[in-house]
């Protein structure tokens, strides 16, 4: 029997340090957030993703009465990427959260926005996912390490 580790490690940027880009983007996300349709959670998530054609796609969560039928904002953005731009990679993931008027500390993503995260990584490229917090952000630079032992589907029977 061994002992194995997992470490991940991730960087905080504090506000002063954004870049143009992640200002940017923050600022995308933000628009976003204040579109979502979240009447029964009354929190906003907003989700930025730039892609690598240069492209911004922006989701927002999309609540419903029957409450499993919602859906994360960072599933409707990178769907929507699937959806118009197949074939392009996703460069940078940015999230941001809005309740009771305010931002929140950093959001982050719930389990299965996790799995579909991995898989869109999966499709083209690994990247980095910036959850973005009043003071702060913190960065995982291979949005891979929000899934530690995910299921990739590589074990699945191939299809010929
Ligand atoms: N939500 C997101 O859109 N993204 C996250 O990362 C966490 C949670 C949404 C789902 C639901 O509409 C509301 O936030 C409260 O959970």
């Amino acid at each position: 029997m061994k002992k194995e580790l997992f470490t991940i490690d991730y960087t905080r940027i504090p506000r002063a340090e954004f870049d143009d880009e992640l200002r940017i983007l923050e600022q995308s996300a933000e628009q976003a957030a204040l579109k979502a349709y979240a009447p029964y959670s009354r929190f906003n998530v907003g989700a930025a993703l730039l892609m690598d054609n240069g492209e911004i796609v922006v989701g927002s969560n999309q609540e419903n009465a029957a409450y499993p039928s919602g859906i994360c904002a960072e599933r409707t953005a990178i769907y929507y990427a699937g959806a118009h731009f197949p074939d392009v990679g996703i460069k940078k993931l940015v999230l941001v959260a809005i309740t009771e008027g305010r931002r929140v500390e950093e959001i982050s993503p719930c389990g299965a926005c996790r799995q579909v995260i991995m898989e869109s990584s999966m499709r083209h490229h690994a990247y980095p996912v910036y959850m973005v917090g009043v003071d702060s952000a913190i960065v995982l630079d291979d949005c891979r390490f929000l899934l530690p032992f995910g299921f990739d589907g590589k074990d699945l029977p191939q299809t010929s």
